[in-house]
């Protein structure tokens, strides 16, 4: 893994750029705004809850602006990014930042199984991250590229007993970032995406206890959007083939949070895969690789010439 600071060299870069999040009435999303927009940038941020929203705007007015979109809705967030551009003529960052986990343990043994359970952490979480980079990949296409910042959870790569849905849903959010990046890339869009550990937001109230009794880390917000920034800024660092010892382009990377500090821990994922996988099935899996990402590949038969 690779310990990763925020370079205060690289702060200038954000002023003057767009960006647009979604879920930032609370928590990590507000203090991502706050941040980016201390930093220069304008940002239109979506929530569905209004109050704590407008008071968010009327703080950074007239860096801020927020339109009320519900993340799982397509056409909300059409118009959360066309507000965007029709504001202030471009994006250059997207944040995926909105989610919900629903406490409630729909395989407890308990539960009434002739009742439908719902499936809300799926529509929000994941449904909505994958409208976000897509209509953000198509704002980001406009002005020649951009960064894509997801946010996921620790239960995006680890086991997370009593939340399945919740941990099915954040390892969709990584599936996101490893689907889109190799293509992006080339487009001069950086995905990545942040994992973090307990963060104090509302979201975390039942376990905080428990928590400080045992000693273990804990994340303020504000060290979650700082990761963002990091990852916001991190391809603007100038020269050289890595960034702090994390390979250059900084993207398809995992940023962990714990803490309050941020590690990039993909690049050793994917260095040790000869390791988990085995050596010759890592080999062949390379192959595979390339030959799916060759221009010759198509998983639509009808491109196929
Ligand atoms: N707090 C943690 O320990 C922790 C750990 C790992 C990941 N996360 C993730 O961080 C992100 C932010 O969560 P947080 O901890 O700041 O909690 P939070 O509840 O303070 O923030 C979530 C925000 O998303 C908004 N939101 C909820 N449903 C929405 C919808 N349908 N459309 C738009 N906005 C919606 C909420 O109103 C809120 O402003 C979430 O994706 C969460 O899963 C949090």
């Amino acid at each position: 893994m690779t310990h990763l600071r925020l370079e205060p060299s690289l702060l200038d870069t954000i002023a003057g750029k767009v960006a647009v999040l979604t879920g930032g009435a609370t928590g990590i999303g507000r203090s991502t705004v706050q941040q980016l927009c201390e930093h220069g940038a304008k940002v239109v941020f979506g929530d569905v809850v209004e109050e704590p929203s407008r008071e968010l705007e009327s703080e950074l007015s007239p860096n801020a602006y927020f339109v009320k979109c519900d993340t799982s809705s397509y056409s909300d967030q059409l118009a959360l990014f066309k507000a965007a551009y029709d504001k202030f003529g471009k994006v250059d960052i997207v944040v995926a930042n909105a989610g919900i986990s629903i406490r409630r343990d729909i395989f407890d043994p308990a539960e009434d199984i002739t009742q439908e359970p719902s499936m809300k952490e799926i529509d929000i979480n994941t449904k909505g991250a994958i409208f976000s980079a897509r209509i953000g990949m198509h704002y980001l296409r406009q002005g020649g590229g951009g960064d894509l910042v997801l946010v996921s959870s620790i239960a995006g790569f680890k086991e997370c007993g009593g939340l399945v849905t919740y941990t099915a849903s954040k390892h969709g959010v990584v599936g996101i970032m490893r689907g889109l990046h190799l293509t992006a890339t080339p487009e001069n869009i950086k995905v990545n995406v942040i994992c973090p550990w307990m963060t104090k937001t509302r979201m975390v109230v039942g376990i905080e206890k428990g928590w400080h009794e045992r000693g273990l880390p804990v994340n303020e917000p504000e060290d979650v959007a700082r990761a963002i920034v990091i990852c916001a800024t991190a391809n603007r660092a100038s020269g050289g083939l890595t960034h702090q010892g994390a390979r250059l382009p900084f993207a398809g990377k995992i940023i962990y949070v714990s803490g309050g500090e941020s590690y990039e821990i993909e690049d050793a994922i994917q260095s040790l895969e000869p390791a988990w996988l085995g050596k010759e099935n890592s080999e062949f899996l390379e192959k595979g690789q390339e030959y799916l990402a060759s221009d010759s590949t198509s998983w639509d038969e009808s491109k196929l010439s």
